[in-house]
């Protein structure tokens, strides 16, 4: 039976472009909904600008242009960008939209219903060159946990700690590098520690990776779950209070964040006239399956704040959370101050798209690791995996079947039990797929690769020709046929090449093309499928 599935990535903030941690977890979402399409599966893959905030709105200011602009400025842009990756989200936009103030205004309803919301007065750093109070991610300091220098004031990088800013040790500003004062202010707060149970019972009915679980357990500790402040002082950007809760303040851009991935599904539903779509997904007793893909810095996030807001309103929670590592360039932190940080633009000006999806993909793995970007280390991969082996293994028997054959294959196998050696590894790769276990997929796909042309060089096609020319027919089918195996199982990983080798082959593939073997079959003239990357120093930031 198909099933129904939605994919969401986090949200990237308005201020800035697409770069190479971004476009990391979109690949990681964008390689899992097109293994799922290519098995037959129904999937809608959303993402959507994340609009408000400081972070935002001093952006706005640095650059001197009108907020709103801005913002719609970076959503078309981002949408671009992504597109030019070959990842088409089904529903993309931005978080400052009517939708997310309605569901945002209807989520307060139900929290006053139930009693959850209090005003309370509390401690926090203001930032007096700036004039601003700061957020937690505009402080710095020492970890009040390990005690690790250059930490944000929210969590800590190095020990995964997660803690309230007053906490934070030494804290500065990062705008101004000025030592902040503490001022007091009301705030809004949401009691959530009344749902850790909640979250508890639905964290042991799904498949999370176990030091994620672990962590998230960690979290629900009565140590470290506080209730939520979901209000932020002025100058702010984002959604007013009502006055009639609390005065002069604005919701936190996290709330409203959040929220986004139910109110941009409801606004992609109601355009396409399908409000049915909407409570399938989000009732409680949906079978349908929901996936957030996400790094590992925004974990309690979702995995403690986003089930909350689910519970208020009655909804369903994730099927899973999918957590990634943090992306590194030469095994530092990616950072314009480091000079190591990459954009997507950058990138597309120098190389494709599916070099980089391969890439990553051979680095990405169902445990949480750190993602190291190493230029050299690229090259040399996709100039040995896909020109070397992958490509090599159509472009050799091309010419054998152009020349000799008409390009038509012939009506039986030579060797049907090699070419089950690679029909067979079918049931792993799927098991990898749905496991989020790319790196090891392309383990196993390079030892294909390694298979078949150890056995091209082994047997000599190119003897056959004056002796066995029927032979040679057989001997390049059964290879072509090998090698539209191995290109179905990497279809989502470099879609771009592989819409080539359909050309190629003259078909279009799915998951179900395993079932049959190409036989007195027209090829198409061949084309070189993929050729050879260059060193190019922009990249190159060791040297
Ligand atoms: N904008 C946030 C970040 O980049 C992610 C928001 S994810 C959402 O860290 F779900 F809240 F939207
Ligand atoms: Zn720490």
């Amino acid at each position: 039976m198909k099933k129904n599935i939605l994919v969401t990535c986090a949200f990237p903030y308005s201020n800035g472009p697409i770069h190479l941690g971004h476009i990391l977890e979109h690949i990681q979402a964008d390689i899992w909904v097109k293994y799922q399409r290519l098995l037959g599966n129904n999937v809608y893959f959303m993402s959507s600008d994340d609009s408000h905030g400081t972070a935002v709105l001093l952006k706005s200011k640095e650059l001197n242009i009108n907020i709103k602009n801005m913002i719609y400025e970076n959503f078309i842009s981002h949408k671009n960008q992504f597109f030019k990756f070959n990842i088409i989200h089904d529903i993309y936009y931005n978080t400052n939209s009517k939708y997310n103030k309605l569901f945002l205004i209807n989520l307060i309803k139900k929290c006053n219903k139930n009693n959850l919301l209090y005003i309370k007065n509390i401690l926090q750093y203001y930032d007096i060159k700036k004039k601003i109070f700061l957020p937690d991610r505009y402080l710095i300091g020492i970890c009040p946990k390990c005690k690790s220098n250059n930490q944000y004031g929210d969590n800590c990088n190095i020990c995964g700690g997660f803690y309230n800013s007053l906490n934070l040790l030494k804290p500065k500003s990062i705008i101004s590098n000025s030592i902040p004062i503490l001022r007091n202010s009301k705030n809004l707060f949401l009691n959530i520690t009344r749902f850790k149970n909640n979250i508890l019972d639905w964290l042991k009915n799904i498949k999370l990776n176990e030091c994620i679980l672990n962590q998230l357990i960690n979290f629900l500790s009565t140590d470290n779950l506080f209730d939520w402040n979901i209000s932020r002082d002025k100058p702010y950007f984002g959604f007013r209070i009502p006055s009639n809760i609390i005065n002069e303040k604005y919701f936190y851009v996290w709330f409203d964040a959040l929220l986004g991935y139910i109110s941009l599904f409801y606004k992609f539903c109601i355009k396409n006239n399908n409000k049915i779509l909407f409570y399938n997904f989000w009732n409680l007793n949906s079978n349908y399956e929901i996936y957030n893909f996400i790094g590992k810095d925004v974990l309690y996030f979702h995995g403690i704040l986003w089930p909350c807001i689910l519970e208020i309103f009655n909804y369903r929670k994730p099927t899973n959370i999918i957590v990634h590592g943090h992306i590194l360039v030469n095994n530092i932190k990616m950072s314009k101050s480091y000079g190591n940080f990459i954009t997507i633009c950058k990138w597309l000006n120098y190389f494709d798209s599916d070099s980089l999806r391969y890439y990553f993909a051979s680095l990405l793995s169902s445990n949480v690791c750190d993602i190291n970007f190493c230029f050299r280390n690229f090259i040399n991969k996709i100039n040995s995996d896909l020109v070397n082996k992958f490509v090599n293994i159509a472009s050799r028997n091309s010419t054998f079947l152009e020349n000799k054959f008409n390009n038509i294959l012939s009506n039986k196998l030579w060797d049907y039990k090699f070419y089950y050696l690679f029909l067979n590894k079918k049931n792993k790769i799927n098991d990898l797929y749905l496991n989020f276990n790319y790196s090891k997929i392309l383990l196993e796909i390079n030892i294909l690769f390694d298979i078949v042309n150890k056995y091209i060089n082994d047997n000599k096609p190119w003897y056959f020709f004056n002796n066995n020319f029927n032979k040679l027919h057989m001997f390049c089918t059964t290879i072509i046929n090998i090698f539209r195996v191995i290109s179905i199982y990497l279809y989502p990983i470099i879609p771009n090449i592989i819409k080539k080798v359909e050309i190629y082959l003259n078909e279009v593939l799915s998951w179900d093309s395993l079932n049959n073997i190409l036989l007195n079959h027209k090829l198409s003239k061949y084309n070189v499928l993929y050729s050879k990357i260059f060193y190019n120093n922009v990249f190159d930031l060791n040297k």
